[in-house]
């Protein structure tokens, strides 16, 4: 599998040959895994992705397109959404645009309509879109602590919320929510990105509790630092970001979002049936403590 993704390479694509011993999918269709993919079991389903214009999302959305999953790509910018959709229907994947801004309290209902109006289910949810500004106490206005939390923490759990009702009935009934290792690191200036990402940690667990009994699995990916455009989001000198970044890494470098897509794409599918309420850190030792 090639790594790189949106900030690198190119993800892997679908070949059009099949597996000859690829077993059908829990939705009784043939799981269609590309030859060098393992089959995912996704052939078939209809995935929400969030943030799916850049970075992880994009790759996640070509990974789960790849495994056969029809994909619907979330974000604002529509150019954005477009070219992975071109992507993805490029090597031979299905999926659908849905533009919309989580920070509004309506979009989560509006996302998952579409996902029904077009597909008529919803087998898995991404939770992956997200605003990041690395501030302290004095610099954070009420706006920005707002869109924060409204993006982070109220739209995944809504979105959650909208789904469920159509994750009972599919075969797949899995939700993953990306949080991060910043919500574990408490590094100074990044009190409210970590504080949601926190909150999305502790959702992925007690959401996780609370479905368990009607098989719905909510796990959570807490990625270190990921080459994708975010960065530019709160960096002002960029190259010395990725340096402080990089020195932070046991493994001694910036994960790809193809790394990131792949473990989402795992998580999501009925390879990880047996697992709920994990919070799986994805960030080359980043979290460890070396002291
Ligand atoms: N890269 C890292 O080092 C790293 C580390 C730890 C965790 N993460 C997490 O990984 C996830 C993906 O981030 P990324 O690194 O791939 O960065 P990214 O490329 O900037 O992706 C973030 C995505 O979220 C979307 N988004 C933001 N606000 C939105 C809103 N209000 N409505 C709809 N979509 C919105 C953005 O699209 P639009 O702007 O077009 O809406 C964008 O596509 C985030 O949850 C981030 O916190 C990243």
């Amino acid at each position: 599998m090639s790594s790189g993704g949106v900030a690198g390479g190119r993800p892997p694509r679908a070949s059009t040959a099949r597996s000859a011993s690829a077993p059908a999918g829990p939705l009784g269709q043939s799981a269609s895994a590309p030859v060098g993919l393992p089959d995912l079991g996704l052939g078939g389903a209809a995935v929400i992705v969030t943030g799916a214009g850049s970075g992880i999302g994009a790759a996640t959305a070509r990974h789960l397109a790849a495994s056969g999953a029809s994909v619907v790509l979330v974000g604002r910018r529509r150019a954005l959404l477009k070219s992975v959709a071109d992507a993805i229907t490029a090597d031979g994947g299905q999926s659908l645009c849905v533009p919309a801004d989580l920070a509004v309290a309506a979009s989560p209902r509006h996302v998952a309509d579409a996902c029904l109006d077009r597909f008529g289910r919803i087998d898995g949810l991404v939770n992956n879109a997200a605003v990041v500004r690395h501030l302290s106490l004095s610099e954070w206005s009420v706006g920005g602590f707002d869109e924060h939390v409204a993006t982070n923490i109220r739209a995944p759990f809504f979105l959650i919320q909208a789904a469920l009702p159509a994750l009972l009935k599919s075969p797949v009934k899995s939700v993953v929510n990306i949080s991060s290792s910043s919500g574990t690191l408490h590094r100074t200036g990044q009190s409210v990105y970590g504080m949601t990402k926190c909150a999305l940690d502790y959702l992925t667990q007690t959401l996780a509790g609370e479905l368990a009994a009607s098989g719905v699995r909510v796990n959570c990916i807490a990625p270190g630092p990921i080459d994708t455009p975010i960065h530019a989001t709160w960096a002002t000198d960029l190259a010395e970001a990725y340096r402080w970044l990089q020195s932070q890494v046991p493994l001694g470098r910036i994960g790809s979002p193809d790394e990131v897509a792949r473990w989402i794409a795992l998580l999501l599918s009925p390879v990880s049936s047996f697992m709920t309420g994990a919070i799986i850190p994805l960030d080359g030792g980043q979290v460890i403590d070396r002291e």
